[in-house]
């Protein structure tokens, strides 16, 4: 394996994939820069590529959106342009339940209409639009679309897990960091939604069975070539409130999260869970873990790593930050090339 300076992260990575991950090889290319990536399309041939780079905070999309549409969107085209001129023409691609914005009804299917609400998910939503234009003008292109729900949970090996810098948006590196002592409490943000009890429900999967489900579209792929433009679930089909997330979470935790009920928080919607058919039947491909297992891992991850990836201080200050949108193995923000 190739490492651009020590990223503890790649080097877990690589424990973790046993002897194959003496195969790897790992570059730091910027997507948005052309050349850069240009330069390893000619070194190594690729057979086709999984594409998870791309900065992922709606807050911060609202306030930067040019920010995001250049990484997410030019980052993405630099890539197309690239593959296209090697000749690489088979893509897995990180889409998001977002591009569904507030859905008319649960569970969600795939033809359901469109309507991202804010900047990152009109990205992954331009995405989407973009491959699908692709494939109607060039039909070698074989592209998969994943439709991630919302993904938690570790890797088992409680070495490798979720490490968001600053505050956390998403409701479960929040909560692990209460349970390690960072927050002193998790606001809830609603309890007056239409729902089973008042709190959000949403689909939570677990990240190994997300990282399955990208094998399972990859072997599509090759073994499907009238494959085209095609578009995925990947969820477990089942909504958790938060209060039920919270609930498993302090069962595997054994201890007590203090909330705070606070107001919706802008832009939520109450309820988003998936339809899985499509993905069983076409991929063959079902997520396995429930919201123990998910909850057991992320607590395993939390309490072995208090600190994510650095060995100590709340918001990583002094840590080099890898840099968003580049061709890297992250657990959040990735690209890995195949
Ligand atoms: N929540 C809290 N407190 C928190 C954080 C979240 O109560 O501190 C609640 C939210 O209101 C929501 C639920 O927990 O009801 C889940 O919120 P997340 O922020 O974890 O996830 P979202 O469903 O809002 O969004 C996530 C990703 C998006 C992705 C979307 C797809 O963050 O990138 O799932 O549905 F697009």
């Amino acid at each position: 394996m190739i490492l651009e300076g020590s990223f503890p992260l790649l080097q877990r990575c690589v424990l973790a994939t046993s002897k194959n991950g003496r195969n790897l090889v790992f570059y730091q290319v910027d997507l948005c820069n052309k050349d850069a990536l240009e330069q390893v399309f000619t070194s190594h041939h690729f057979d086709a590529v999984v594409h998870f780079a791309g900065l992922k905070a709606v807050g911060e999309s609202v306030a930067k959106p040019l920010h995001y549409y250049i990484n997410n969107v030019n980052g993405t085209l630099n890539l197309l342009e690239v593959m296209s001129s090697y000749g690489s023409k088979k893509l897995v691609f990180s889409s998001s339940a977002t591009v569904y914005g507030q859905p008319k009804s649960v569970p969600c299917t795939e033809d359901f209409p469109l309507q991202a609400m804010n900047p990152y998910g009109r990205t992954k939503l331009f995405v989407e639009e973009i491959m699908r234009d692709l494939h109607r003008a060039d039909p070698e292109w074989r592209t998969i679309l994943l439709r991630y729900f919302n993904p938690v949970g570790a890797h088992p090996s409680g070495r490798i897990g979720e490490d968001p810098r600053g505050i956390p948006n998403n409701l479960m590196p929040f909560v692990q960091q209460v349970a390690v002592g960072r927050r002193s409490e998790l606001s809830v943000f609603g309890s007056d939604y239409n729902t089973k009890d008042g709190t959000g429900v949403r689909d939570y999967i677990h990240v190994q069975d997300l990282a399955t489900g990208h094998s399972a579209a990859l072997f599509k792929l090759f073994t499907t070539p009238n494959i085209g433009c095609t578009v995925y679930n990947l969820g477990t089909g089942k909504g958790t409130s938060v209060l039920e997330m919270v609930a498993a979470f302090e069962k595997a935790a054994q201890m007590k999260i203090p909330l705070r009920i606070m107001d919706r928080r802008p832009g939520d919607c109450s309820e988003v869970y998936a339809a899985t058919e499509k993905a069983e039947k076409e991929l063959g491909w079902k997520a396995q873990n429930g919201i123990e297992e998910m909850c057991r891992d992320q607590w395993n991850w939390a309490s072995k790593n208090p600190f994510g990836y650095r060995p100590s201080h709340a918001d990583g200050k002094g840590s080099k930050p890898v840099r968003n949108g580049g061709l890297s193995l992250r657990v959040s923000n990735a690209t890995a090339v195949a």
